[in-house]
């Protein structure tokens, strides 16, 4: 049964409507994150389609906006240019709503949303009861948040991030200054920013309005140092990242994938992509299982091959991993 919501104060009064009661709830999004392995799904499917932002706040050097989870996030990162506030530049492109956002604390070149949430507004689904979380209560990690690891428990219906009005753009991902540099030599101001990680989306990930695909299909390794270090030095090549502390380090799935044999691979529809081996593609009808069923394949061989697990990043409906 699906439910459409235009205004978030109405949350509440669905939710307590008889016909809902111990019914499943799902929201979905622009489900550009998630990956249904059934075809059936026996509950409340709920869409959130209030779509506003202002600023609620301003004192000069920092805004503060309020944007209702239905808004578009690519439109999100424009709005906030338009309006002189900067920080979210290298989040460009990403596909879905704001309301996602911080679910899994949305992350790309050197920049994770969860460092400008002010507060994350909610609406319990089983209570009714709206609240407020600060930052410090969202839990933010990489590509993890309170509200990911109990999904569906918390409904965002609103998300506040505190935005700069100026201040050095951040070019850690070494690709984006290379970028720029190709572009004509466009100094690094928010919006050529903007527009420099669009053009290396584009390039590097697959579309996904021309072959589905929910981005990165697994979250990058996180190992302690010392594993890492010791892996490096048996596999020549191995690209090590410096993780969110010291004790640990990233290693990069997509390398770990591609080494395994597995890029432009392909099981009827079901494929890892040609251009970016972290992404898994539907070229046409596969289903939800048959991607499943390769992502589960792709995972064991990496596994064999390095003694390293990999986790799915997208959500999975219907099926544990
Ligand atoms: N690489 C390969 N084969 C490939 C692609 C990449 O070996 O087919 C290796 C290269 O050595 C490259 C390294 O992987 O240097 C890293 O690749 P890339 O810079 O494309 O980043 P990623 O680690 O694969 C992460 C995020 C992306 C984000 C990019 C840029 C995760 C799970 N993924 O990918 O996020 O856009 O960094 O910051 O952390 C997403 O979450 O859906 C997503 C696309």
């Amino acid at each position: 049964m699906p439910a459409t919501v235009h205004d978030a104060t109405a949350l509440p009064s669905l939710l307590a409507e008889p016909a809902l009661r111990n019914l499943p709830l799902m929201v979905l999004g622009a489900g550009s994150n998630v990956l249904f392995a059934t075809d059936r799904f026996e509950g409340c499917l709920i869409q959130l389609q209030c779509a506003s932002a202002r600023i609620v706040s301003d004192d000069g050097e920092h805004a503060l906006v309020r944007v209702d989870a239905g808004f578009d996030w690519d439109a999100l990162v424009d709005w906030t240019l338009d309006h002189g506030l900067q920080g979210l530049e290298n989040l460009a492109l990403i596909p879905g709503q704001a309301g996602a956002a911080p679910i899994q604390n949305i992350g790309a070149y050197g920049v994770e949303v969860g460092k400008f949430i002010a507060a994350v507004h909610v609406c319990d689904s089983h209570t009714a009861a709206v609240d407020r979380l600060t930052a410090a209560r969202c839990g933010f990690g990489y590509r993890d948040s309170v509200f990911k690891r109990e999904p569906d428990r918390r409904i965002v219906t609103a998300i506040e991030l505190r935005l700069p009005r100026s201040g050095a753009t951040n070019l850690a991902y070494a690709g984006l200054s290379e970028e720029l540099a190709a572009m004509g030599g466009l100094t690094p101001t928010p919006r050529n920013v903007a527009a420099a990680v669009r053009r290396i989306r584009r390039r590097k990930l697959p579309d996904p309005a021309v072959a589905g695909n929910a981005g990165s299909f697994f979250k990058n390794p996180v190992l302690a140092r010392a594993r890492a270090v010791e892996l490096q030095s048996r596999f020549k090549g191995m690209p090590v990242f410096p993780a969110s502390n010291d004790a640990e380090h990233k290693l990069s799935a997509a390398w770990l994938i591609e080494q395994a044999g597995w890029r432009g691979f392909s099981d009827g529809d079901a494929a890892v992509s040609a251009q970016h081996a972290l992404v898994l593609v539907n070229l046409g009808r596969a289903t939800g299982p048959q991607l499943l069923t390769l992502a589960r394949r792709v995972a064991a061989s990496v596994q064999e091959k390095f003694g390293v697990a990999l986790e799915p990043e997208p959500r999975i409906v219907g099926a544990t991993f």
